[in-house]
């Protein structure tokens, strides 16, 4: 398993921030899985292999975090809170909207590839309910509207 030089670099100098190695793994996951699009079996094994642990601790960290995934997702990875805060104002509803528009349900992805979709817990923006997470970016204080506006700008970065 052969990662970019970007890759390496980080990797290097995140080791150099903690005590343990174990402490880089989550964003050592992330870095690759941003890399490859997924968490590869490949890469699983790698990751294990430099930080000393098993692939089985490696994938329990996997599967605890919902932005961690070894299935293929789309371009933009749409997650809807659905957790308490989110749920009191609406998000039951978001959720259901972002179905509808992109015509995939949890954790499904369009046919073209563009988009994939989950309703995940609480993603830390409780104060600005209801929340959805495109990747990397938060968008909050979400209505209908504003999804859609959301979806469309991501739409038209593909176009
Ligand atoms: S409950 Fe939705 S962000 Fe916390």
């Amino acid at each position: 398993m052969k990662f970019s030089e970007q890759f390496e670099a980080r990797f290097a100098e995140m080791l150099t921030h903690y005590p343990t190695k174990r402490s880089v793994l989550v964003p050592t996951l992330l870095y690759a899985q941003d890399e490859l699009g997924l968490l590869t079996g490949g890469a699983v094994r790698e990751i294990a292999r430099r930080l000393d642990l098993t692939e089985l601790e490696v994938r329990n960290v996997i599967s605890y975090y919902s932005m961690l995934t070894t299935q293929p997702r789309g371009k933009y990875h749409v997650q809807v809170c659905t957790n308490i805060a989110c749920m009191l104002r609406g998000a039951d509803d978001l959720f259901s909207h972002c179905k509808n528009k992109l015509g995939i349900g949890h954790k499904q992805t369009t046919p073209d590839g563009r988009f994939s979709l989950e309703e995940v817990e609480c993603i830390g923006a409780c104060s600005w309910a209801p929340a959805l997470q495109v990747n990397y970016d938060f968008h909050e204080n979400l209505t209908a509207d504003k999804v859609d506006k959301v979806l469309d700008e991501y739409g038209k970065r593909l176009e």
